[in-house]
């Protein structure tokens, strides 16, 4: 193997690195701070880097660190998942391109209960679990849009990674070892993630996916034809009904990524840029930043912690309220406008008050509900619960990308397709599988995110973008971690907008999450400890005082940002997560 070529592989990749160091210092490039990337593992990076490097811009670089991701940290990513992505590009347009994964034609809104009830197994594991794998098909579209390197370059490190194997990083072995019984499952699972002997890959052992290094060599070089249209679609369709599934050839041929129109709203002096249903995540990071605005957020962040994460808990819980009820793929079901109606948000808060957590919260009632397809988010004219990636890129000319990528929980539905090395999602649970049934993030929904056919399952992933008075980007964040996106993404926001945090400081500072149902404040206990962000164990007291039910969780989230100051990007990786953020 592998093992050799591998550290060879990386060492080649930390050449570069030190090679545009060295440049740098000699002056060879520019003085400026300008080209970034962040992702959660260093060989995505330094894909990414690679390809600015090599005369690609920031969507070449944002698709062949996502092919690496899917490779080296499949658990929460890959080709048998999906993406949502923002593009700002360098002529000021932002696309929004919805690779959401679809439910199948044959999908029906009973299809997860079992003598009358939900049955979260089914729709959580094994092949009833996985939509219309669309993550092949949105970067085609990124690619066709704005990219400027061959397709087939943009898979290089991708197929290499699989080809020779990469050292199992610690969260691949620790989800290998917790996902054991359902992988085992299936053969072609479990010949990739155990040894012969049956015992689990542990971190730092190879991890060699020759499949899957020949799959994504075969989209290469045939396209995403190959993937919807050929061989591919066949033999997924084929398989999973042998197992059960009820995905069709003729589902792989109706998939088509969508360009969406992305959520605008306005944040003190700048402009904040989100992505529409079927994300939940663009809406609700808007609402909230409206509920909150009125307030001195950066002063409160400072000196009155407590009033600070009160605050943001019961916008939290108003939002999430909202979420439960109103959204769902805008494609199939009314997602009111008035979500987004700043008097809405504000009246939102009328029963807020600073002395106590409100217990009873309902969803609200928005006005101008604009029917379906022309409702937000139609397509426009042109370690725990620590699932999903995202990455960023940033280029010298101003195309900014942030994506989010995901197989759903921790190695998606566990089914890999047999001779593709391609696992599957298991983005179905996503979708409220009958009402007031909690999903696996506890999530629950109601009808406006029922399975239907072709329907596409409401998600949290929220790619966002800043932009300054003047229109050009100065932030972009973007989170994984289920519903602790959303929270997570508007706190990297708050920190940077409001507090004056470097972007590194504000991607480390711990966290609080709510999510309405079930009424819990988690708070990150062990980041920001000896740091005047820390949520010391005063401030606790005074949230329980407040009326908070307070638990302590590790990591919430995993986010990676990228700041620009001037001329200068910073780009910032999640300390929880052992990534890596370059900017030069
Ligand atoms: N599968 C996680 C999300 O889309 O929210």
């Amino acid at each position: 193997m592998s093992t050799r070529r591998f550290f060879l592989q990386s060492a080649a990749l930390c050449g570069l690195l030190l090679s545009a160091k060295s440049r740098r210092s000699s002056g060879f490039d520019k003085l400026t701070v300008n080209r970034g990337a962040a992702t959660v593992h260093p060989l995505a990076t330094q894909s990414a880097a690679r390809i600015l490097r090599s005369g690609g811009n920031a969507i070449d670089a944002a698709i062949s660190a996502a092919l690496v991701l899917g490779v080296v940290d499949g658990h929460n990513s890959g080709i048998g998942g999906g993406c949502l992505v923002l593009i700002r590009r360098s002529n000021g347009q932002i696309h929004a391109i919805d690779g959401r994964e679809m439910a199948g034609l044959a999908a029906s809104e009973g299809m997860f209960l079992r003598g009358g009830k939900a049955d979260a197994s089914l729709s959580q594991n094994g092949p009833l679990a996985c939509g219309v794998p669309s993550q092949i098909a949105a970067i085609k579209q990124m690619h066709t849009l704005a990219g400027r390197m061959a397709w087939k370059d943009l898979f290089t490190d991708a197929q290499k990674a699989a080809f020779n194997g990469v050292a199992a990083s610690k969260s691949v072995a620790r989800t290998i070892a917790s996902e054991a019984d359902e992988l085992r499952k299936y053969p072609a699972s479990s010949a990739i993630y155990f040894h012969t002997d049956g015992t689990a890959i542990r971190e730092g052992e190879p991890l060699v996916q020759k499949d899957l290094a020949s799959t994504l060599e075969s989209i290469a070089l045939q396209g995403s034809e190959w993937f919807y249209e050929g061989p591919f679609a066949s033999k997924c369709a084929g398989y999973l009904k042998s197992i059960g599934g009820i995905l069709t050839r003729e589902d792989f041929l109706a998939y088509r990524s969508k360009e969406r129109t992305a959520i605008r709203t306005k944040y003190r002096d700048h402009e904040v840029i989100g992505f529409p249903p079927p994300s939940s995540g663009g809406i609700h990071i808007a609402q909230m930043l409206m509920m909150l605005e009125p307030y001195p957020i950066g002063a409160w962040m400072r000196s009155r912690p407590e009033a600070y994460y009160h605050l943001l808990c019961e916008v939290m819980k108003r939002a999430f309220a909202d979420r439960a009820y109103w959204l769902g793929d805008s494609d199939f079901v009314d997602v009111p406008q008035g979500l987004l109606d700043r008097e809405y948000s504000r009246n939102r808060m009328a029963n807020f008050v600073d002395s106590q957590s409100s217990m009873q919260i309902e969803h609200g009632t928005p006005g101008d509900s604009m029917g379906r397809n022309g409702a937000l988010g139609a397509p426009s004219s042109a370690e725990d619960l620590k699932h999903t990636t995202h990455l960023t890129t940033a280029d010298d000319e101003g195309n900014w990308v942030a994506m989010t990528c995901t197989v759903n929980t921790s190695w998606g539905c566990k089914v890999t397709v047999p001779g593709t090395g391609v696992m599957l999602n298991n983005q179905m649970d996503d979708f409220s599988i009958s009402p007031g049934t909690p999903n696996a993030f506890g999530l629950v929904g109601s009808q406006a995110n029922a399975v239907g056919p072709g329907k596409r399952p409401l998600s949290s992933m929220s790619p966002t973008m800043v932009l300054d008075a003047t229109g050009e980007p100065v932030l972009t964040a973007g989170a994984a971690g289920g519903p602790r996106i959303i929270n997570a993404t508007l706190q990297v926001l708050l920190r940077v907008l409001d507090g004056g945090c470097s972007v590194s400081e504000a991607v480390a500072c711990p966290r609080v999450h709510h999510q309405w149902q079930p009424d819990v404040l988690l708070f990150e206990d062990q980041f920001g400890v000896g740091t005047p962000w820390e949520i010391s164990p005063g401030i606790q007291a005074n949230l329980s005082r407040l009326g908070h039910p307070l638990k302590a969780s590790g990591s919430l989230a995993i986010c990676q940002a990228i700041h620009r100051q001037g001329d200068r990007l910073t780009a910032a990786h999640d300390p929880r997560a052992q990534g890596q953020s370059l900017a030069e």
